[in-house]
């Protein structure tokens, strides 16, 4: 087993979902805590949760847009230049329109916090990754990564992206005890939807009326068990999704 126990973990997207699964999972590993997402309040709650469950964990909060030009510097800083786990998870879908019906600003946005700076923090810290000798990479992809669906097109696109940096990324590190891993989730009851239909709670709640979805827990147990191999070992992917799910676009509900 690869002992988690005082590694450093720097986990976006840390204020809610599957972020927050994770850094509750890893706190209870032993792992010292960054955490970045730009709602300073709502990390600042995952933070008594964390030091409920673990009294002796040491959390950083970093409240800050992945997008800021700043935050390199922060993560430096707060760091000391030491990330030994990069939970690269920050990360949204807005709109369900077509094409030519969507907007370029939800476009703006899918593409800078999915792709630009989910890819700029690789680039921060596998440097100091490089220099230590060893270190894991998880990319939260999704099955929006494999398969495509009408209304997705910028967010599959997205996911596409990050699918070929992380193979890319795993290439270009062999050799190095640098363990670079992808998790492509299905339907997970988070905050995702809300999001994507900007606060209508109806559309969102829809996504997962009468089935069964995973939650956040279920993807932070499958990263902290990709963690958790030892380190000759790879999880080169977990594509996942509920039972009730057979592709994005086939759901079973059940009838009410
Ligand atoms: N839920 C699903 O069905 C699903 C399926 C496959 C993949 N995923 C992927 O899983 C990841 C996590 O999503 P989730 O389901 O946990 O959704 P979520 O509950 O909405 O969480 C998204 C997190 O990302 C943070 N974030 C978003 N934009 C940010 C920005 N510009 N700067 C800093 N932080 C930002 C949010 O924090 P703040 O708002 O506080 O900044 C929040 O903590 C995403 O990459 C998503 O694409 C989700």
């Amino acid at each position: 087993m690869n002992n988690l126990q005082n590694k450093s973990a720097l986990i976006t997207g840390a204020s809610s979902g599957i972020g927050k699964a994770m850094a509750l999972s890893l706190c209870q590993k032993g792992c010292e805590l960054y955490l970045v997402a730009r709602r300073e309040d709502r990390l600042k709650q995952v933070q008594e949760e964390i030091l409920a469950l673990n009294p002796q964990s040491k959390v950083h909060l970093i409240a800050s847009d992945v997008n800021a030009t700043d935050l390199s510097k922060k993560i430096a800083q707060t760091s000391n230049e030491k990330i030994d786990i990069l939970i690269n998870n920050a990360g949204l879908a807005l709109g369900r329109e077509k094409v030519e019906a969507s907007k370029l600003a939800d476009w703006d946005a899918m593409i800078s916090t999915n792709i630009t700076a989910n890819f700029k923090l690789v680039h921060l810290v596998l440097p100091w990754m490089l220099k230590n000798g060893a270190g894991d990479i998880i990319n939260l992809c999704s099955v929006a990564g494999h398969y495509t669906y009408s209304g997705g097109a910028v967010y599959c696109a997205t996911k596409h992206a990050i699918k070929a940096f992380t193979r890319v990324l795993r290439e270009e590190t062999c050799g190095k005890n640098i363990r670079v891993m992808q998790i492509s989730p299905g339907m997970v009851d988070t905050e995702f939807s809300s999001v994507r239909f900007k606060g209508d709670m109806k559309s969102a709640d829809a996504v997962y009326a009468n089935m069964t979805p995973l939650h956040g827990e279920d993807i932070a147990r499958m990263m902290t068990f990709m963690l958790e191999q030892p380190r000759h070992v790879v999880i080169d992917e977990i594509i996942t999704m509920p039972t009730d799910q057979g592709s994005p676009t086939t759901i079973s509900r059940k009838s009410t």
